[in-house]
């Protein structure tokens, strides 16, 4: 027996949307702190002394325990503290002392700021062709390996992991590092192991929008003590303040007087406010994957939709979801999220023509000049993004708000046939 479903009218046709209330997102204030995050805040404010490098031990700061604590989170000997991931990403390049002008390979599907870190660190971004859940292509790096090629850095776009195995693999064969822009997916775990732990060294962020929230912010994770050296002095450690960071062991032979100093460093209040989130990180992370399973679980089955397959089982971090409309075209799908936004839903069409979003590759002109010959030199990358959708899934989603979003979802599938 067949059940015959009507389609049902859609706000934007005139009809009543699935919610009226705004979908909940960082920049219209729903975020995800609490009361001890604010008092932390607050008492480093009031301790007057917002500068890292002060009078104090390095162990007595908001940084130097930040650090500490960051350390701890990802089982790494180094962590530091400073402005931006898009900081974290060129002092992690930086901190390996490629030839300037190197090539760097990264993947054509990210946001502007991984290419602007390779521009900022001196060197020369490589994009890199994404496969059909949109991660780093690696038979395509592997294609694009010239000697030029001195580091990849590889991201883990909208929260899901790429293939480090693969990714890492490639690199050693070729002999170059692997720099993680996690700034994504902080928090989130491939097979066990946190992001950004895989490669040479990995880069997050502390912007509003990301697992810890100081507005703006951003901190590296890093092995290697001559290279953690480096990015301590790059980041602004002049005069021997790179030395505190050693905790009295004898740092390693970096010469900071022969290094420019580019004043990317994180200061105390931001650090005492990062601190007191990570405490509460885990609590976050569960919300995140609570919320993207049940959605994701009840969307698994809705004909025309394509769910992110992730390379492995929950290597996401789960405050996006990004579904494709395999076969088609950028404007059809820039309708679906249209009509997804008339029913309540912030959707956003990640191939839009008429939206200049910065995570589509061919928008970004510093780059390439021409958006038409982008998009020739990356046709899979392109495809997969004009098939693609993204709504951000906060930690604050309610099972109320993720009702709407199932429910527009199937409501807006179920009447796209043949629109727009
Ligand atoms: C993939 C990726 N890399 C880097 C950045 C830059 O982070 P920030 O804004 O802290 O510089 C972003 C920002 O969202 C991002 O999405």
């Amino acid at each position: 027996m067949t059940v015959d479903v009507q389609p049902r009218a859609l706000a934007i046709d005139g009809a009543e949307p699935v919610r009226t209330d705004p979908w909940p997102t960082y920049d219209k204030g729903d975020v995800f702190i609490d009361e001890e995050d604010l008092d932390a805040a607050l008492a480093a404010v009031r301790a007057r002394l917002y500068f890292r490098y002060d009078q104090r031990p390095h162990a007595e700061t908001q940084t130097g325990r930040f650090e500490r604590d960051l350390a701890a989170f990802f089982g790494v000997p180094h962590a530091l503290a400073c402005s931006s991931g898009t900081a974290a990403i060129a002092l992690a390049l930086l901190a390996l002392d490629l030839p300037p002008g190197s090539l760097v390979a990264c993947p054509a599907f990210t946001f502007a700021a991984t290419p602007s870190a390779i521009l900022l660190a001196g060197h020369r971004p490589l994009p890199v062709e994404c496969d059909d859940d949109l991660h780093l292509d690696v038979a395509d790096l592997r294609r694009r390996l010239t000697p030029e090629v001195r580091a990849i850095v590889v991201v883990h776009m909208r929260g899901f992991a790429s293939d480090m195995e693969a990714v890492c693999a490639a690199a050693r064969e070729h002999g170059v590092p692997v720099v993680e822009d996690a700034v994504p997916a902080l928090g989130a775990r491939l097979n066990g192991r946190p992001l950004g732990t895989f490669g040479d060294a990995g880069a997050f962020s502390t912007q509003s929008d990301k697992s810890l929230n100081t507005g703006e912010g951003g901190f590296l994770v890093v092995r290697d003590p001559a290279a953690y050296a480096r990015a301590v002095v790059y980041s602004g450690a002049y005069e021997g303040r790179m030395a505190r960071h050693f905790d009295g062991v004898p740092p390693p032979g970096v010469d900071d007087l022969a290094m420019p100093i580019f004043s990317l460093r994180m200061d105390e209040i931001r650090a005492a406010l990062a601190r007191a989130m990570l405490r509460r990180l885990p609590e976050r992370l569960a919300a995140h994957h609570r919320n993207y399973d049940d959605v994701a679980g009840r969307l698994a089955d809705v004909p025309g939709l394509a769910l992110r397959r992730p390379v492995a089982d929950h290597a996401y971090l789960g405050e996006a979801l990004v579904f494709r409309l395999p076969g088609a075209d950028a404007r059809t799908t820039a309708w679906t999220a249209a009509a997804l936004r008339a029913e309540g839903i912030d959707a956003r069409a990640l191939g839009d023509p008429g939206d200049t979003n910065v995570r589509a590759f061919w928008n970004w002109r510093f780059l390439f000049p021409d958006a038409r010959s982008a998009r020739e030199r990356y046709p899979a990358t392109a495809a997969r993004l004009d098939e693609s959708i993204d709504v951000p899934l906060s930690a604050n989603l309610t099972a109320r708000d993720r009702d709407h979003l199932v429910e527009a979802v199937r409501k807006v599938l179920g009447a796209r046939t043949g629109r727009p």
